[in-house]
């Protein structure tokens, strides 16, 4: 997710001479430097040392020990941004020891090419200055928004962290269907993904709900009402309904499991 990120800012004009990577392993390290032309080093305390804005992101697992070895070098005129899955608030406050100002988000892998989504929720110790600082790195690499509570990054995590997955999956199916009808897998995969992508650019420049321009397109004893209404008796909805409700489910089970 960091490469994701450092991608989509680097891509997308943010100065790369602004961004300092640590990461202890030295091929990763080395990887990322010759990649990006960023400065990496290999000690997070020297690296939190030298930063105006610091963003966590390693595994969930290992954000205690992280954020523990940092908070002897750490003060409270940083903002730490964590993007960590299921990790609080309160949690990293705690392993910091200081009222830190820190942001947690939950942004998505379509952020490396400046087209991510991103939630945020501040803690009351991040001031309108430095929210704007955190607002910048993620709307260089796409769209963002402030949540009104931090349960509400759970929501978040099911609805746009994980999705990329969920078209992806639907698309997968298209393609194999799409196959089975004959199509080369070569026509099948861009009709679909040209289509999903007209779609969305579609729904983005319109004034109409997606509800909208749905409707639009099913013509009465058409094709395409055929095909709305198998997805209806198979209960579509209720499928997707049911997903989302899952990945919520497991984001609200993590943020239990790595502490409050
Ligand atoms: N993947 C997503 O779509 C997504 C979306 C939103 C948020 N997130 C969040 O993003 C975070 C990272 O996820 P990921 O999938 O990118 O994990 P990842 O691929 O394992 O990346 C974590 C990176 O941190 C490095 N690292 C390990 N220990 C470290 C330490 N002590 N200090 C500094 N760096 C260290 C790892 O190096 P090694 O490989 O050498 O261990 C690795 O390069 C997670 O907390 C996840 O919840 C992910």
């Amino acid at each position: 997710m960091a490469s994701a990120l450092i991608n989509g800012l680097i891509s997308n004009g943010y100065p790369s001479t602004e961004i300092l990577v640590s990461d202890p392993n030295e091929d990763a390290k080395n990887s990322l430097s010759e990649q990006h032309h960023i400065q990496c080093m290999s000690d997070n305390k020297s690296a939190v040392r030298i930063a105006d804005l610091i963003i966590l992101a390693v595994k969930p697992q290992i954000l205690k020990e992280v954020a523990s070895e940092l908070s002897k070098v750490i003060q409270i005129q940083k903002v730490v941004v964590s993007i960590a899955a299921g990790v609080s608030i309160s949690a990293l406050q705690n392993w910091f020891g200081k009222n830190i100002p820190i942001v947690r988000s939950m942004p998505n892998t379509p952020t490396m090419l400046g087209l991510g989504a991103t939630g945020m929720y501040a803690n009351r110790h991040v001031t309108a200055e430095k929210c704007s600082l955190v607002e910048r790195i993620f709307n260089t690499v796409g769209y963002s928004c402030w949540l009104d509570s931090e349960k509400d990054i759970d929501s978040v995590t099911a609805v746009s962290g994980s999705s990329p997955a969920y078209f992806f999956f639907i698309f997968e199916i298209m393609q194999r269907v799409a196959e089975d009808f004959g199509l080369s897998p070569r026509a099948a995969k861009n009709l679909i993904l040209r289509t999903a992508k007209g779609s969305v650019e579609m729904a983005l420049n319109s004034d109409s709900e997606v509800s909208e321009l749905r409707r639009q397109v099913t013509s009465p004893k058409g094709t395409t009402e055929q095909a709305i209404a198998s997805l209806q008796s198979g209960n579509l909805d209720q499928l997707i309904h049911q997903a989302m409700k899952a990945a919520l489910k497991r984001a609200q089970e993590l943020s239990e499991e790595y502490g409050q």
